[in-house]
């Protein structure tokens, strides 16, 4: 059933053997992106993961295996801003299959609640047992003995269980990024129990949520019928677990989070502070400005915020002269067929509210497919009086979090849906259900008539929860459970 893999040459630079501390991937931190003039430059690759991972690893001199972001090229090993990078090659076939098939068509709509259908292809699984062997071989030979390998989500779950197979005398651990879905739906895939195996082969296995380790449990149970020597418990306690032969997995809750700290600082430059107020001016000083910010995926409800403004204008309860929004969007999985149909969904209802609601020079909803660089974002969100965060069906979602360690000034509000993983955290939010349109118009209407020393004292609460708990916090909480002391 396990395809072969045809291995890489690795350079000198790769040092075979040496790596001590390995993360693993699907994507390298950084792009490589071909301009039109032929020339080739690498950019930050985007999404949360990396955004969470990047500087964490940047202070551990780490080493990252990952796929550089373009199909069918061989990239040697490089050393990046402290960090040694492993470019893995996928085919364009591959890139097709097992990147835009199995895990963006299959694996994202099955645990994201099924959002839209996902398709079940006898290929893409191929493919994906394919190219899941081939990042576990390329790392079974960079490890040193003993090494720590952490794995990293949805599209290389089977790399624990390869892994071990060839090289039992690594420490394992493996995080779940996105939301691990509940077990009537997880039970749809025919490959399951090839996938529960898969992860079993680490020697933890993290969620951002108790629930997720439950489902975990139960599913171990169920498919490969192993007792849990313990239940999975909640966030800061200890781990389940369940024995597989002679090795115990153990398998919990570690929410991740962001540089917190970071973003802060960066925040309160004056730099940033003076690009905040001059977006204000370029959008037309406007009373309020709403923000979104996500990369362009259905799972996000884009599409949910934008229908809510509309009504509210239509009905009169906001004022297009007074309210703008700005909606940022980084563009994501371009050719997957439910992207192609959201995109466009989006744009005419972009479209269509400009159409009937702004005046010249003066739209009202700013739409930018593009991603900004870090200091731009912070100026964004420093600027925005509303942030509006509302997926269907998020793990984390740490543009909120961002958001709230840009609010030194404990200005803004923060309207967050319930189904995203920092609900749990962000209780000082005005919480939504994104399925209910009215319940979203009136979390808009009342962050948008915010009074001041509530919004203060909201954001103060929101402040406390994410700048004491932040992604380095979280990977030293994950790797002290994974070294066995957790
Ligand atoms: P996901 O991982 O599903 O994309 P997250 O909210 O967890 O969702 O993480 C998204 C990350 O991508 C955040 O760090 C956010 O700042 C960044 N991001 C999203 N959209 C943009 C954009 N248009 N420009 C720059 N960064 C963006
Ligand atoms: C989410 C996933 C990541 C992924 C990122 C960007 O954050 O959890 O694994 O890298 O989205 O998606 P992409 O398909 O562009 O890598």
């Amino acid at each position: 059933m396990w395809g072969q893999s045809p291995r890489r040459n690795l350079t000198v630079a790769a040092a075979p053997g040496k790596a001590e501390f390995i993360v693993v991937a699907n994507r390298l931190p950084v792009d490589l992106e071909r301009l039109p003039d032929g020339s080739q430059r690498w950019k930050h690759s985007p999404g949360g993961l990396v955004s969470a991972l990047a500087p964490f690893l940047r202070n551990q001199h780490g080493a990252w295996v990952g796929w550089p972001g373009v199909s069918d090229v061989e990239v040697d090993p490089f050393t990046e801003d402290g960090l040694l990078l492993y470019p893995v090659t996928l085919s364009a076939d591959e890139y097709r299959d097992y990147y835009e098939g199995f895990s963006n068509a299959t694996l994202w709509p099955l645990y994201h609640d099924v959002v839209v259908r996902p398709v079940f292809d006898r290929s893409w699984w191929d493919a994906y047992v394919r190219v899941n062997r081939r990042f576990a071989e390329h790392v079974a030979e960079i490890a040193s003995t003993g090494a720590t390998v952490w794995v990293q989500d949805y599209q290389l779950q089977l790399v624990p269980q390869l892994l071990r197979e060839l090289r039992p005398d690594l420490r394992i651990g493996f995080f779940l990024h996105i939301p691990f879905p509940p077990v009537e739906l997880f039970m749809q895939l025919p490959w399951r129990t090839e996938i529960v195996r898969g992860l079993l082969g680490a020697d933890l296995v993290g969620f951002h949520l108790p629930g997720g380790a439950r489902n975990f449990l139960w599913l171990a149970r169920q498919l490969v019928g192993l007792e849990p020597t313990r239940t999975a418990v909640g966030v800061r306690n200890r781990p389940g677990a369940v024995q597989m032969g002679d090795r115990t997995v153990r398998v919990g809750a570690f929410p991740i989070s962001i540089d917190a700290g970071g973003l802060d600082t960066l925040a309160k430059t004056e730099r940033v502070r003076k690009r905040a107020a001059q977006l204000r001016d370029d959008l037309g000083k406007p009373k309020k400005v709403l923000l979104g910010v996500d990369r362009l995926d259905y799972t996000k409800g884009i599409d949910v915020r934008l229908h809510a403004l509309h009504e509210m204008i239509d009905e009169g309860t906001v004022d297009p002269a007074d309210v703008v929004m700005v909606q940022l969007a980084t563009p994501s999985r371009e050719r997957v067929e439910h992207y192609v149909r959201m995109r466009a969904d989006i744009e005419q209802q972009v479209g269509r509210m400009n159409g009937e609601f702004a005046r010249v020079g003066h739209p009202v909803v700013h739409y930018l497919h593009q991603s900004v660089d870090r200091e731009e974002l912070a100026a964004f969100f420093s600027a925005a009086d509303v942030m509006v965060v509302t997926p269907m069906r998020d793990g984390m979602n740490l543009v909120c979090k961002e958001y709230v360690a840009c609010r030194h000034d404990l200005g803004g509000a923060l309207v967050l849906s319930e189904f995203t993983g920092a609900a749990a955290e962000l209780s000082s939010a005005f919480l939504v259900n994104p399925h209910d349109l009215d319940g979203v118009k009136n979390a808009l209407r009342t962050a948008l008539e915010l009074d001041p020393t509530d919004g203060r004292r909201r954001m103060r609460a929101l402040r406390r929860q994410v700048l004491t708990h932040d992604v380095d916090r979280w990977a030293r909480s994950f790797l002290t459970a994974l070294g066995g002391d957790g």
